[in-house]
Formats: C-alpha cells, structure tokens, sequence
C-alpha cells in the first residue's frame, strides 16, 4: 500500500467510533433475525482511511469502516466511499479481496444516488445503516432527502457544527462569503436556512438580523428530516463531550452527532441517544486492527481542520 494521510482523532471521534459500533452491531442482530430479509448492508459515505491514530494514546485505532467489519452477526455487503484515492486504496487493502465489500473512489454525493442506494431497495426487501460523517458542508441534502425517501436506510449523520460556525453562521450574514452561502444551501436543500439562522427584530433603520444559537439550526434540521425528508423518527442530537464531561458541540472545534434511526418500525432500537459523559465509560478497547496493515509510512494529519474552501 502506498502512502496514506491518517486523521487524529479527538476524544469525542472516540466516542462517536464507539457508539456507532455499537449501534452497527444491535442493528445487525435486529436484521438477520429479520426472515424476509435480503440484505441488509452498511455503507460509509465519508469513509476514511479505515485507520486513525488517537490523540489520547497515539495508538492506531480503527475507522468506522473497519469498525463495520468487524460487527458480529456481519452485515451482508458493505459500500465505503471515499474521495480521497489514497484512503480509498487503503480501504481495499484493509478488506482484502472480499466479494461483499465494495470500496469506491469519489464523490459520495454522487456515487450513493447512482450505485449504492439503488442496491437497498425497500420493495426488494433490502435495508441499510448509512454513516453520514463529514469534516464539514459537505453533504448535499438530496441523498438525505432520497435516504428519507426510500424507506428503507436508515442514517447516522455527523452535523457540521464546526464548519457552519466557522464559514457561515457569522454575526454580519452579509460578510458570508457567495460561495459559502452556495455550500450551506447545498447542505440544507434551500436557502431557508438563513431565516433561520437569524432573528428579525425591527430597527430604526429597517430590519435588525441577529444571530441564532447553532442549536436552533439543528433543531430546523431534525424538522427538515421529518417533515420534508420523510424520516419517521429523528431522535435529539447527542451532545459529544470531552473528557471532563463538558459538551463539546457549542465549541466550534467539534461537531455533534444527529443519529437518525427510523423506519425500522417495531425493531428499532437506538442505542445512541446515551451519551457517556467520561472517559471509563467507554469501555476497554474492542477493536482490532489487521495485521496486514501498517500505516507506519502514512502522515498524520489533524482531524478538524476544516478547510474555508468547499473541498476537503
Ligand atoms: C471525518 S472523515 C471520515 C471518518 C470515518 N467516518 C471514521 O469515523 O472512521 C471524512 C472523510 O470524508 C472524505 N470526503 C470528503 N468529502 C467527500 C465526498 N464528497 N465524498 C466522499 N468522501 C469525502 C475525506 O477524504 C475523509 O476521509
């Protein structure tokens, strides 16, 4: 395997790592009992290299993808994307040449519309997990709208708190610049966002626009979900914290978790709402990293440092 960038994952990476495993693994479970099934697969639009290295121990700890591969009962294919081909490359070489396991390079935007959610149909008795886990803007609202749509895939997505404070929701909305506006839009399905990212109150000189708390943005997404996304149900937001149980996700240097279990009707069973507040919570470590891997020539990058420009 070539060179490849690995992240540095914070505490509550950590913990978000963790809780959709273990969501994974109660979801799985759910479905192979499930006698109708014909499948019921994992995709991770933003997947990664499948490796981080944790800023905690400075071990190598695996990725979401690698965390999916090894849910016990597996899930019957997974679909990981990745635009970066490096991380793409590792992916494969991760998973090996296994038939059930399709790694793309590119857009997810794109690839999940065309190749992966055309495969978990609802009519052909095929469900998904989808882990939506962006550095920042970068998910149009459409494969959220379609993934609402479909009935049938059910969504952990990873709110781009950070980005959103630090490019869009700005106190003067008119210094925002064009193209951040255009990646917010994209994010949101429309323009509305703006409405609701600021106050109206009158002025002497027409209108005043003040500012609103990120968590009111959330909230008109969590309603965007239901209501034109079609997502039956969209628990709250998981507050991440940091070591000493201080919410993280007002911090601009973090981002909140929006799990969205839904339409899986009576077997439901979101393990995510509970998040733990401390670092003995977690648990001894559960994961294995394969020992064909050596990400000893990869370079470490940081894991939040969203760039100001629409790529990552
Ligand atoms: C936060 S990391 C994913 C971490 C991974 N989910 C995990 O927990 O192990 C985001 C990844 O998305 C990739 N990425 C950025 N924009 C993308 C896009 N439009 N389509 C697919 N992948 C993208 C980046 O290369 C990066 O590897």
């Amino acid at each position: 395997m070539g060179k490849v960038r690995l992240d540095e994952v914070g505490y509550w990476s950590e913990i978000k790592l963790d809780i959709v495993r273990k969501y994974a693994t109660a979801y799985s479970k759910i479905l192979r009992k499930w006698d109708l099934s014909r499948g019921h697969v994992y995709i991770d639009a933003f997947a990664g290299a499948g490796v981080h290295i944790s800023k905690r121990t400075g071990a190598y700890i695996p990725g979401s993808p690698l965390n999916a591969l090894n849910v016990d009962p597996p899930f019957s294919e997974f679909y990981f994307i990745d635009l970066d081909g490096g991380r793409a490359e590792a992916l494969r070489s991760l998973a090996g040449p296994q038939e059930n396991v399709f790694v793309y390079e590119g857009d997810c935007n794109v690839v999940l519309l065309r190749e992966v959610f055309p495969r978990t149909r609802y009519e052909a008795y095929r469900r998904a997990l989808c882990l939506l886990d962006p550095y920042g803007l970068h998910l149009d609202w459409e494969v959220v709208r379609t993934a609402g749509q479909m009935e049938s895939v059910e969504v952990f997505l990873n709110f781009p708190v950070m980005d959103i404070h630090m490019n869009v929701l700005w106190r003067n909305p008119d210094k925002v610049q064009e193209s951040q506006v255009r990646r917010m839009d994209a994010f949101w399905g429309d323009a509305s966002w703006r409405d609701v990212a600021y106050a109206r109150t009158p002025g002497l000189f027409g209108d005043i626009e003040e500012k609103e708390d990120i968590g009111v943005v959330v909230k008109a997404y969590q309603k965007r979900l239901r209501d034109i996304a079609g997502f039956r149900f969209v628990p709250e937001p998981m507050p991440m914290r940091n070591t000493q149980g201080v919410r993280v996700n007002r911090d601009p240097k973090a981002s909140g978790v929006v799990p969205l279990p839904h339409r899986l009707k009576a077997q439901s069973h979101p393990l995510c709402i509970a998040v733990p507040a401390a670092e003995a919570d977690l648990g001894a470590p559960c994961h294995r990293v394969p020992s064909g891997f050596s990400p000893l020539d990869g370079r470490v990058s940081r894991h939040w440092e969203v760039p100001s420009s629409g790529t990552s």
